[in-house]
């Protein structure tokens, strides 16, 4: 099928691209590149410059594809995966993320009504939830942000299902927990400046790109006192969107699901794994604010609806990180 892939060039969106090729799937990507890459959208994906808060970027690309030239063949499904996503930054710049994210959204869902494309696979995540009890989270529970970024994916969440019931589209809304790694052919990966991720973080202090990895926080309630949470790797993750993009080919239906492994790791037990493989010198520093102690998927759902299970392990996601920051840095010598 053909598939629009929105922010197509960034970590996430460009490892989907690679598997919806892989699966077979015609890709076009709309990205602005604000934190995207142009050489990291697949060769055999079309790429389109465009932003979303701008209508007619989306709707042009909705008609070119349309077009004779492409053998009047629509935009089956929309995947949506361009947002802004660093916490502390929607706390101190709230309305920027509110105006990328949420008035992103609200363009994109209006374009696709005007063209009567009736498909939606979007990228949401656990900071819907925000502290849980227990920290397992489970699609039904309260969602209650505690920051602005959870708290526009929300909106998003919302928006798209009151628009689904108004105008007959269906939606596969994933929330992601913590995803991390980088293709097996180290083609891409996560590569940004400035690194907030736990698992880049710890690969590039093996590296010797910084002097220490710092857990913040050993007083937590859990077993070894740092906060647990629960890591997917973005080969897996990508592969539950072609899943998803399927589903709601053949179905009339919509989904809401979890992505995670379903286990939760210790940042000690990550760094642990991490020491088995590599030398990283580490230190203990005091809690940060809005850190919950546990975050952990319930995957019922997915492997229900979907039959999806993650393949990749943890020392997977900890290798292909490492590998393609090597990668990166033989070629920046
Ligand atoms: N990375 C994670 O661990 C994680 C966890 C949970 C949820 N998510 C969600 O996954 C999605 C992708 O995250 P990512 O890590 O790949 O981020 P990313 O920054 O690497 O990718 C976002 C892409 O969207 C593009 N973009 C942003 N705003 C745009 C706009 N207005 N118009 C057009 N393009 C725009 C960027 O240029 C970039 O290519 C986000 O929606 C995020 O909320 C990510």
């Amino acid at each position: 099928m053909k598939i629009l892939v929105v922010g197509g060039a960034g970590y996430i969106g460009s490892h989907t691209v690679y598997e919806l090729i892989r699966a077979g799937h015609e890709v076009v990507v709309l990205d602005n590149l604000a934190t995207g890459r142009r050489d990291a959208v697949h060769p055999d994906a079309r790429f389109y410059w465009g932003d979303i808060r701008n209508g007619r970027d989306i709707t042009r690309v909705f008609d070119i594809e349309s077009s004779a030239e492409f053998k009047n063949k629509p935009i089956e499904v929309v995947m949506h995966f361009a947002a802004k996503l660093i916490v502390p930054e929607s706390v101190s710049q709230p309305l920027a993320y509110y105006e990328n994210n949420v008035e992103g959204v609200r363009t994109l869902l209006e374009a696709m009504v005007d063209r009567d494309i009736k498909r939606l696979v979007f990228s949401s995540t656990a900071a819907v939830y925000g502290e849980l009890e227990g920290g397992i989270c489970r699609e039904d529970d309260l969602t209650c942000p505690i920051n602005p970024y959870g708290e526009t994916k929300l909106a998003c969440e919302k928006m798209i299902q009151w628009v689904s019931a108004a105008h007959d589209m269906q939606y596969c809304i994933f929330r992601y927990f913590n995803v991390a790694g980088a293709d097996a052919s180290l083609a891409i990966g996560l590569d940004k400046d400035n690194l907030t991720h736990i698992i880049p973080l710890v690969m590039q202090t093996a590296l010797g790109l910084r002097d220490k990895f710092y857990i913040f926080g050993s007083d937590y309630d859990t077993p070894d006192g740092t906060c647990v949470r629960d890591y997917i790797h973005v080969t897996d993750l990508a592969q539950a969107h072609v899943l998803g993009a399927d589903y709601l080919l053949k179905t009339s239906d919509s989904l809401i699901a979890n992505l995670g492994s379903g286990d939760g790791y210790s940042v000690k037990q990550v760094l642990d794994a991490a020491q088995g493989l590599f030398e990283v010198p580490f230190e203990y520093a005091p809690r940060r604010p809005g850190d919950p102690a546990r975050l952990i998927a319930n995957t019922t759902r997915v492997h229900e609806m979907l039959g999806w299970h993650p393949q990749l392990s943890l020392t997977d996601i900890l290798k292909s990180d490492y590998d393609f920051r090597r990668k990166l840095m033989q070629k920046e010598v």
